[in-house]
């Protein structure tokens, strides 16, 4: 008995640890069943994926290819995160319906509005298809082995009987050393049910993103409609809500430190297994590379977004998203950083190669490798960065592919009218003169951060921002391609068809055009001086990242590995818990309505609250959807680990029910896609009891609610 007690003692501790050493997003076919119902699970892993009988994958979507969201009635209501709802209900507003900013709650089933083009994939099948897939490859070496792996996923794709609503895709894992082939089946009727305003689903905008402790309402709600047999249909009136083979019930119960949860999403990417030298290079030259081009653009343009409030406009989501990866990359560099993520990883390849020496010489190549590639991978950096956020050469690029496409001949009639649509949308948010400045600043930049041998010639006198800012100002003025000059008698910001109407004179006029003619020698100096090697020799790193991941997984037996992220379904488990990211600061596992009304700035464009949300507050008008604490639960973290795409992803409890909407991980923690760690590491979700009182004491749309299954 004492022996028991001791035993239980000591061991628990060390599994929990373990449970999240190195994070996880395991493949649902795949679980650790054990792990997790040690950690607290109370269903069984047949529960989560099954083929043969409902299960909760059945309550899970890919949403329009990006993030994920969740199926929560028997009558296809689904919720995903604002943030990804937000083009559609973009798309649904005007100046006088502005639902962005007003939100918008359907009063019944007849007032959800359609989204064409918007889709949701369900998993029906996984299965493990290496063999297939590496038949007779055994001897090939690049790039008939590439053609061979996919002529082999042709066959196999074609070997299987689906049906016409499904498809099947087949994705690498452990970087081409094992396939997996997912059946897939599509829904293409979604109607917008309901959004908070932006003051709730957006609230803290920027200043909060990547942050905790976090105060937002990042839901939005949609319904997925089938046809009259249940089936996939085209967008029909006479469509009905789809009957979904499995929902989720929403709990409402109080959360509690060490509640033990898991992420069923769709994580983009990850990359947990790179060397020690390939995480040096992202934290010292990669994401400083970028930080620092996206730094320059995000000040220039919030200069402007300031002070103009039509600019504020256009410019939003753009801003958004650039700011969005600056600030994830900034807290990345710290979190490597503070996790020792490199000597870590030094450890670990010393602890891999006393068992197994051969993986010395794949480390030694490796190093060599990254270390020939670095100049080119840094020119890489910049470059990309500088002709995507400088917007007039980034215009400049598609003309520029547009006239290489045209001259070999391979222009279709199909493509150019996509080129036409793709920069009308482009131009609509555009501002000529405001991106002169920004590409001035860029260009300077990027000349005194280049090593002169991948400059064009000449190119020193740009590295001046102040005369860069005059001298782009005036190619600006008479360029074409900025649609401040014009060609047939149109401008490309104009009437694009008339502008287009004479192919000849149109292309003539671009290579003469000044702006054209500066993003055609940086990207030619580009493709000659530092593309060729900069692939070359990332052809040979992916060679050996193929064997140096297949050693890791030969000669670390101790280990359980999951495939780095790759957009396809993954679980990942943990526990609900606060972290202590700094010097004594610790943070809670949960927020508050008080919370909100903390960061309160009356008429801000990030922090303001709507008047009823203040006015329930004060009322504590909270329903039964207050906890312990006598307030209303927002936001909450734990240690699951999840990545871009996991946002809108449900966080369910021990027995299957939606406990929270994952949306955000906290900035110490942003490195876990190179190197998890369980101190630092943290998802962030909205409390399910917060979305629930938005609907119901905020939007008045208890009709919703009642759909659901509520578990008090
Ligand atoms: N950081 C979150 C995720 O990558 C949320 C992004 C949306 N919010 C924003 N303020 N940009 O994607
Ligand atoms: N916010 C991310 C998303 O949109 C989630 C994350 O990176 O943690 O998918």
């Amino acid at each position: 008995m004492t022996k028991k007690i001791l035993l239980s003692v000591f061991i628990l501790p060390a599994v929990m640890a373990f449970a999240q050493q190195y994070g996880g997003m395991w493949i649902p076919t795949e679980l650790n069943e054990k792990e997790m119902k040690d950690l607290g699970m109370k269903i069984s892993a047949k529960d989560i994926f099954n083929t043969q009988k409902p299960s909760i994958k059945d309550a899970v979507v890919q949403f329009n290819g990006g993030c994920t969201a969740e199926i929560i009635s028997p009558k296809g209501l689904l919720l995903t995160n604002h943030h990804c709802g937000y083009g559609q209900i973009q798309a649904h507003s005007t100046v006088q319906n502005d639902l962005l900013s007003n939100g918008f709650w359907a009063k019944n089933p007849d007032g959800e509005l359609p989204n064409p083009g918007v889709k949701v994939d369900f998993i029906v099948d996984i299965k493990e298809v290496t063999d297939f897939i590496l038949e007779g490859t055994d001897n090939l070496v690049e790039p008939e082995l590439a053609k061979k792996i996919n002529k082999n996923i042709e066959v196999y794709k074609n070997s299987q009987k689906i049906e016409s609503y499904q498809s099947i895709i087949v994705k690498s894992m452990y970087y081409g050393n094992k396939f997996y082939a997912f059946t897939t089946e599509t829904y293409k009727d979604i109607r917008l049910v309901g959004a908070p305003p932006q003051s709730i689903g957006k609230f803290g905008s920027d200043t909060d993103n990547w942050v905790w402790p976090r105060h937002t309402g990042d839901f939005s709600m949609f319904r997925i409609y089938a046809g009259k047999d249940n089936k996939p249909a085209e967008y029909s009136k006479d469509n009905i809500p789809y009957v979904p083979k499995h929902y989720l019930p929403v709990s409402i119960k109080d959360k509690a430190e060490n509640d033990f949860t898991f992420v069923f999403g769709f994580p983009g990417k990850t990359t947990e297994y790179l060397p020690a030298v390939a995480v040096e290079k992202i934290m010292k030259d990669i994401d400083p590379a970028r930080i620092a081009v996206r730094e320059v653009a995000l000040k220039t343009l919030d200069e402007k977004m300031r002070t103009d409030s039509e600019t504020r406009i256009k410019y939003a989501s753009k801003y958004a998203s650039v700011a969005n990866y600056w600030k994830k990359w900034i807290g990345e560099v710290e979190g490597l950083k503070k996790s020792n993520a490199v000597e870590k990883k030094v450890m670990y390849e010393g602890s891999l190669v006393a068992k197994n020496h051969e993986i010395k010489t794949t480390l030694d190549q490796l190093n060599k490798l990254y270390n020939d590639q670095a100049p080119y991978a840094l020119n890489n950096a910049y470059y990309t960065e500088v002709v995507k956020n400088a917007e007039t050469l980034k215009l400049a690029g598609d003309y520029y592919d547009y006239i290489a496409s045209v001259e070999s001949g391979k222009m279709e009639e199909k493509e150019l009218t996509k080129l036409k649509s793709k920069v009308t949308s482009f131009y609509k948010d555009y501002s000529a003169e405001l991106d002169a400045k920004v590409t001035a600043k860029l260009l300077a930049l990027y000349v005194n951060k280049t090593a002169p041998q991948f400059l064009p010639a000449g190119f020193s006198k740009y590295k001046d921002e102040n005369q860069n800012i005059p001298m782009i100002e005036e190619m600006s003025k008479n360029s074409i391609v900025t649609g401040r000059s014009q060609v047939n008698g149109a401008a490309l910001t104009g009437d694009i068809e008339k502008a287009f109407s004479n192919q000849d004179k149109l292309i003539k006029t671009l290579k003469k055009d000044p702006v054209y003619q500066l993003y055609a020698s940086m990207k030619e100096t580009y493709m000659k001086t530092a593309d060729p090697q900069f692939t070359s020799l990332q052809g040979k790193i992916d060679d050996l990242q193929k064997k140096f991941m297949a050693q890791q997984m030969a000669t670390d037996k101790d280990r359980k590995f999951f495939p780095d992220a790759n957009s396809t379904l993954r679980v990942t488990y943990g526990k609900v818990k606060g972290s202590t990211p700094r010097d004594a600061v610790s943070y809670g596992y949960q927020t508050h309505l008080a919370g909100v009304m903390e960061k309160y700035i009356p008429g801000d464009y990030e922090f303001d609250v709507p008047k009823k949300l203040i006015d329930l507050y004060n009322k504590k008008d909270y329903g039964n959807y207050k906890d312990k604490t006598g307030d209303v639960p927002v936001g909450f973290t734990a240690t699951n680990h999840t990545t871009g795409g996991n946002s809108g992803s449900p966080a369910l409890d021990a027995n299957g029910n939606l406990v929270g909407l994952n949306f955000d991980r906290q900035w110490e923690g942003t490195m876990s896609d190179i190197n998890y760690d369980p101190r630092f590491s943290r998802n962030i979700m909205v409390d399910t009891k917060y979305i629930l009182f938005i609907i119901e004491k905020f939007a008045d749309s208890k009709w919703l609610i009642d759909e659901m299954k509520v578990v008090k």
